[in-house]
């Protein structure tokens, strides 16, 4: 733990950082940007090093270059040349074999080469920018080069990005495999949603202020909706979405993080484990769904070929490493139910989709709606019941719907917003959403990465919806249009309840 607490705002502890995939696509976009944006918030340790570590055909002068060519390309502004020169002077790269023991020796002897070059001390911390089946075996080398230990004085930890599993079984395989080499307080399993500030700020606004607490439940909401839409099809990635589909690759993860931050009870502080605990017991008050309920409640899509911004938009099967009859879906859209006294009886209706009409990832909370009676014939049928919605991105802002008069001699009711807009009040942040995440790893603050318990409890939720749609394929796919707002079944689902899903402009 830092000395001065987490979020002192202070300088982490001098460490050697180790990044594995370091030739890959999320180094140059995220990683490296995010250290420099660090760097410049001052939050850098001074005494630093990082070794890149891949299979690419480097050497340490030829990755300083490349990243150096590079980098402007990945942030929006330019790099202090300052920052950039300190951080390339204590840059290092490997070229090593992620099961090969020899090339972990390289590394252990270049950790202790640059922590002694750089009065660094003891300090490691490793980052899977890897493919999920090198998580376990990159482990456990480093376990087998004696490169996990720590003390009291000097920590050993490692992030693992997603995907974490594909399924209930190969989570806790995982967790097991992880485990085996290391401690969980060890372990940082990154969510990159819960890199995003407004998610981040879902327990501010709730926690932080007294007048919304009050009315967070069964009382006073009548249901909540949970939005990640994007435009965007598969883009080049087929050949891993194709294992993974719109259900495994934002659900457990990314969906249940929302969920969990908004219907979690308040923990009794801010520290790592009072806060993922509530989270799980969300989890844990979810009925896995019957098989009869994943056919009532759960809705599959495949987008078809459409119109978007750019002209004609290709079907998913017609997407380059996708089977030409594939049943992976692109969308998925549920309702579930969350068991406890907060929230009985209050749905959670969530969905999820590529190539959908607009990028928007949001959560809207919809109040219950007044007694009609004192409003009759003022057009009140029209007025929408109160919501608050947080919207995530694109932009970034928390609003408030309610009724007001329309200025008149007649009394008639209208809907009006109130609205924080954070780039409005804060100003633009520079940030590529990994700084927070780092940052919080090398002061050992784990509130933001999912615990091994969180990752299992999402899963087992989502296995019984595979378990059904593995044993009854799929016939209708594709069944949306690329452009539109997803399958018919999905405004079904809502209809039948007697609602419909928020009109996103
Ligand atoms: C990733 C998924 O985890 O999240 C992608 O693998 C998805 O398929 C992405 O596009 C969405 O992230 P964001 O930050 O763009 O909402």
């Amino acid at each position: 733990m830092h000395p001065n607490g987490p979020h002192s705002g202070q300088a982490a502890d001098p460490v050697v950082m180790t990044i594995f995939g370091a030739s890959g696509d999320l180094t140059k976009r995220k990683l490296i940007p995010a250290l420099c944006n660090l760097a410049e918030a001052k939050l850098m340790p001074h005494q630093f090093a990082l070794i890149g570590f891949s299979s690419g055909d480097f050497t340490t002068e030829s990755w300083r270059a490349q990243l150096t060519a590079e980098i402007g390309g990945f942030v929006g502004q330019p790099i202090d040349p300052k920052i950039w020169s300190w951080l390339m002077e204590r840059t290092y790269y490997i070229k090593g074999d992620f099961g090969n023991a020899a090339d972990f020796q390289k590394l252990k002897d270049q950790i202790a080469a640059a922590a002694q070059a750089h009065q660094v001390g003891d300090n490691k911390y490793f980052y899977m920018a890897v493919a999920p089946r090198f998580f376990a075996p990159v482990v456990q080398q480093l376990g087998q080069a004696g490169l996990t230990k720590q003390d009291a004085n000097h920590y050993a930890r490692v992030i693992v990005e997603k995907p974490f599993g594909r399924d209930l079984d190969s989570a806790k395989q995982l967790n097991r495999d992880l485990k085996a080499v290391l401690d969980e307080n060890q372990i940082y399993r990154i969510d990159h949603y819960l890199g995003k500030e407004t998610v981040q700020n879902i327990m501010v606004f709730r926690f932080g202020n007294s007048i919304f607490e009050p009315i967070w439940n069964r009382h006073y909401i009548d249901h909540v909706q949970i939005t990640a839409s994007e435009t965007v099809g598969v883009e080049h990635r087929g050949g891993y979405y194709e294992t993974s589909g719109a259900l495994r690759d934002m659900v457990p993860n990314h969906l249940f993080q929302l969920l969990t931050l908004t219907a979690m009870e308040p923990p009794v502080s801010f520290a790592a484990d009072a806060v993922r605990g509530k989270q799980v017991d969300v989890l844990q008050a979810i009925q896995p769904p019957a098989p009869e309920d994943v056919l009532s409640r759960m809705v599959r899509g495949q987008y078809g070929e459409g119109d978007g911004k750019e002209g004609r938009l290709p079907a998913y099967r017609n997407e380059e490493d996708v089977a030409p009859d594939s049943s992976t879906d692109t969308y998925v859209a549920f309702k579930l139910a969350i068991d406890n006294w907060r929230w009985a009886g209050v749905p959670f209706y969530l969905r999820t989709g590529k190539r959908l009409a607009k990028r928007a990832t949001e959560i809207a909370i919809q109040f219950r709606r007044t007694p009609f009676v004192l409003f009759r014939d003022t057009g009140v049928q029209n007025l929408q019941a109160n919501k608050l919605i947080i919207s995530i991105q694109p932009g970034e802002k928390i609003s408030i719907q309610f009724g007001a008069k329309i200025p008149g001699p007649v009394m008639h009711l209208g809907p009006v917003n109130m609205e924080f807009d954070y780039a409005r009040d804060f100003g633009a942040s520079k940030s590529t959403g990994y700084e927070r995440l780092m940052y919080d790893c090398m002061i050992g603050d784990a509130t933001l990465f999912q615990r091994a318990d969180m990752v299992e409890a999402g899963w087992n939720i989502v296995q019984s919806v595979m378990d059904v749609w593995k044993a009854l394929p799929v016939r209708n796919f594709p069944n949306y249009a690329s452009g539109s707002w997803g399958p018919q079944e999905a405004e079904e689902l809502l209809h039948r309840d007697g609602r419909e899903w928020r009109k996103i402009e």
